[in-house]
């Protein structure tokens, strides 16, 4: 079997070259053309590109990780949103369909308004608050029209690699004696290490049975707010030997609108995750375990 993974240089892009690597052969692409093998293409916006490299390997499975990610950006730039989010995945689906493969993709809680408490079905309304979301529903479509997917919403995605959340909340913590985090945003960190783990299993699943094709929801297991999300982190490098200026309990909580940004975020970016749990047996672990995993993993204790 071979497997052709578009943006490998991303957070989830780097932990499915480790997962999928035992299914078949694997095809990795980067956005950047001198990391990929000689005239393939993983540049998302340059759709005819991308179609001839789909022709060129003939994968079997399509695994799309490549985004325009950067929420707020996307507001001042929504061609490009748009070219990423929808028009490409919208080639790889039409690919995909002409060769009968797979096509897996990623899709976003921001695709909904983020109204009320109860976690987010995959049946519930969408009403995306910003360009990013808008975007990434309208891939969510373009990505169904093949026959053979899987698309996978999630949130807050956080990896060991590169810059994420709960460093950046460590070096403040570092440096300030006191922190104020948001706490009127709901939602679950999950790591693209699960994320990935997931994708396999799932895909290995599918290809034995094509009924499984569809939208899951697919994020850790409980909730949090950024705050508590924030004080976990620090009590977690405190635990591991960590001298901190702000603990835990120097974390104020605030509001969304005390820190308006170009994009709007949804402040219940709960989901449910109970179709992708029966549909595939499988169990979404607390998201604290991941966290405490990757910092465990990341920051080695002070000397
Ligand atoms: N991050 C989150 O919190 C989050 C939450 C919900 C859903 N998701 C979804 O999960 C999936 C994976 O996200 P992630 O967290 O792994 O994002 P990421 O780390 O930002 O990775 C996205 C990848 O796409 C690449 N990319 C950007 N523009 C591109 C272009 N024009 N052509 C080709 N590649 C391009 C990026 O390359 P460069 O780094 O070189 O720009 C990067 O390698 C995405 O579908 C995202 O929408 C993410």
């Amino acid at each position: 079997m071979k497997i052709l993974l578009f943006g490998r240089g991303g957070q989830v892009g780097w932990e499915l070259q480790r997962s999928l690597s035992v299914l078949g052969e694997l095809v990795a692409l980067d956005f950047d053309p001198a990391h990929n093998p000689a005239g393939l293409c993983g540049d998302f916006s340059n759709l005819p590109g991308l179609a001839e490299t789909i022709r060129r390997v003939q994968p079997d499975v399509i695994v799309n990780a490549a985004a325009h990610t950067a929420v707020d950006k996307a507001e001042a730039e929504p061609e490009l949103a748009r070219a990423v989010n929808t028009l490409a995945p919208g080639v790889l689906a039409s690919e995909a369909q002409k060769l009968g493969a797979w096509l897996v993709h990623y899709s976003t809680d921001y695709v909904f308004d983020g109204s009320g408490q109860q976690p987010w079905r995959e049946s519930d309304r969408t009403g995306p608050l910003s360009v990013y979301g808008q975007t990434k529903l309208e891939g969510e479509h373009a990505v169904a029209t093949c026959a053979k997917h899987l698309i996978f919403r999630t949130s807050w995605v956080y990896g060991a690699r590169g810059g994420n959340f709960a460093k950046t909340m460590l070096r403040l913590a570092g440096e300030r004696e006191t922190l104020t985090v948001i706490d009127d945003q709901i939602g679950a960190p999950t790591s693209a290490e699960l994320l990935a783990d997931v994708t396999a299993h799932a895909l290995r699943a599918a290809l034995h049975q094509p009924g499984l094709a569809g939208l899951y929801h697919c994020v850790a297991g409980g909730e949090t707010s950024w705050h508590g999300y924030a004080r976990y982190v620090l009590g977690q490098a405190q635990a591991l030997g960590w001298q901190l200026k702000a603990g835990p309990d120097q974390i104020t909580p605030t509001v969304s609108a005390h820190y308006p940004t170009p994009a709007r975020r949804p402040l219940n970016s709960r989901l449910d995750t109970a179709r992708l749990q029966a549909a595939f047996g499988l169990f979404l672990p607390p998201w604290q375990q991941g966290v405490a995993r990757m910092l465990t993993e990341t920051l080695s204790p002070p000397l």
